[in-house]
């Protein structure tokens, strides 16, 4: 029976599966070679915005069930499984780059070298089919001058939303485990049989190469999902009665769809699916595939940043000149990460317009910062944000963006208009100023 873990990587998906094991009778170590990050934590700090993980850590911190480290010899030597949870960013051309990857599994091997008991490596970090057995297996037998037999390898996907980290590896839809061999495949459903106890969620095991799959075909299928509904979406701009969010509600009701993922918008960013949808075009390619579907699925998603200038273009009667209120910053409410945000991709089009900015975000408007620099006006309220400005368009849909109301416009800005990206209100709210949303047939 494990009952010590490792995890390399204390990142938005290392740190809230760190602190959930280390909650749930597991001792666990926790990695990573970002030295301020490591001495953030042992603060009892999180590094990332996560509901609930900032509880969660203090709370092992003090229990001393979790620890945080910059090395790997200590990581491998306290530890009988380690999970690989480091990023897998994008390279130019769309592939990806397995560098942390590499170079965890070469610092694991180097001590696992000098094991003399059996030790579980899990792959969980997003990575391309074939990838386990082929990278990351041949550089655990060369490094280590062990065989598989001596170690166990499995790929083990995540399917965690930021934001509801914590909320979906407790409660997870599915689990799935790819492993190398029976004896490996055993161990980490063993791991996952003592995490869960009675509420052991449905498990499906598998090859690596599958598992590998799975990840990127559920992530492709989501973003499709939207896309589709970004695709109606354009339909119902066009006709004047038409609303997409009745359209989507009512295909929503056929269980074989499901409702969701399919609100219309500025359409879906963030850090998994621009970089799984890109890289799947690309493993494609070297399949001598040329995914159509996935290329459109791409293009959908841009096209709705045109919309979006389009209509705020209309709203404002030409954008010269405007001063323009961004509400929402953040890729998605819940959340300050602001990679691949579809708000900022909307601020860069609206810019090369000749155009004031000011932005809000509750969480992320540091982080902006330092991508558009003296470029916009940040704003710490929303009231300051909407003081003397011509539109406000809502780009992400925080919960305390619902309470502004045409009367709140009406004070604050210098001529209110409203462009609702994201449906976040109801049309008949506001009677009494310019207003349109996305995806509604006006
Ligand atoms: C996504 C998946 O949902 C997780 O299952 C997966 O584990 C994760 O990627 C990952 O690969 O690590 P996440 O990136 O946190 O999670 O965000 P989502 O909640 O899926 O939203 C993605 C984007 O789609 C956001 O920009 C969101 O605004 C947009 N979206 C989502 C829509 O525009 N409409 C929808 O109906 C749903």
């Amino acid at each position: 029976m494990v009952n010590k873990i490792g995890v390399v990587g204390l990142g938005y998906v290392g740190l809230p599966l760190s602190c959930a094991f280390a909650s749930r009778s597991f001792k666990v170590i926790g990695l990573d070679t970002d030295l301020e990050k490591i001495e953030l934590i042992k603060r009892g700090e999180t590094p990332i915005y996560e509901e609930g993980l900032q509880d969660l850590l203090k709370r092992v911190l003090k229990e001393k069930t979790f620890k945080a480290t910059s090395s790997y010899r200590e990581l491998v030597e306290e530890s009988e499984a380690c999970f690989i949870c480091v990023g897998t960013p994008s390279n130019p051309d769309g592939s990806v780059d397995l560098r942390y990857v590499r170079e965890a599994v070469e610092m694991i091997s180097e001590y696992l070298k000098r094991l003399d008991r059996y030790f579980l490596i899990v792959v969980r970090s997003t990575i391309p089919p074939s990838t386990t057995c082929n990278l990351v297996r041949k550089i655990l037998d060369e490094r280590s001058g062990k065989k598989l037999g001596e170690y166990g390898l499995c790929f083990n996907p995540e399917f965690l939303r930021e934001g509801k980290a914590l909320q979906d590896i407790f409660n997870p839809d599915r689990i799935i485990i790819g492993s190398m061999d029976e004896r490996s495949g055993e161990l980490l459903l063993e791991i996952y049989k003592k995490f869960h106890g009675d509420s052991m969620p449905p498990t499906l095991v598998t090859n690596p190469t599958n598992a590998e799959l799975i990840k990127y075909a559920s992530n492709v299928f989501l973003a499709t999902k939207v896309s589709f509904i970004n695709m109606i979406s354009q339909i119902c701009q066009r006709l004047p009665d038409a609303d997409v969010r009745i359209v989507a509600e009512g295909i929503g009701m056929d269980k074989r769809i499901g409702r969701e993922f399919l609100n219309a918008g500025l359409g879906w960013g963030g850090s998994c699916f621009p970089k799984d949808v890109k890289a799947f075009l690309r493993f494609g390619q070297e399949l001598g595939l040329h995914l159509k579907l996935v290329e459109s699925v791409i293009e959908i998603n841009e096209a709705q940043i045109a919309e979006a200038v389009r209509l705020a273009d209309n709203l404002v009667g030409g954008l010269n000149g405007k001063i323009i209120s961004i509400l929402g910053l953040a890729f998605k409410p819940g959340t300050d990460d602001v990679r691949e945000s579809r708000s900022i991709q909307l601020i860069k089009e609206l810019l090369k317009y000749n155009v004031r900015i000011k932005v809000h975000d509750p969480k992320s408007l540091e982080k902006v910062m330092s991508i558009l620099g003296d470029k916009v006006t940040y704003c710490k309220t929303i009231e300051e944000c909407l003081t003397d400005s011509d539109l406000c368009i809502l780009a992400t849909e925080w919960a305390e963006y619902k309470e502004i109301n045409q009367e709140i416009l009406k004070k604050y800005m210098r001529k209110p208009a409203l462009l609702d990206c994201r449906r976040l209100y109801e049309p008949a709210q506001f009677k009494e100023i310019k207003f349109a949303a996305m995806g509604l047939g006006y």
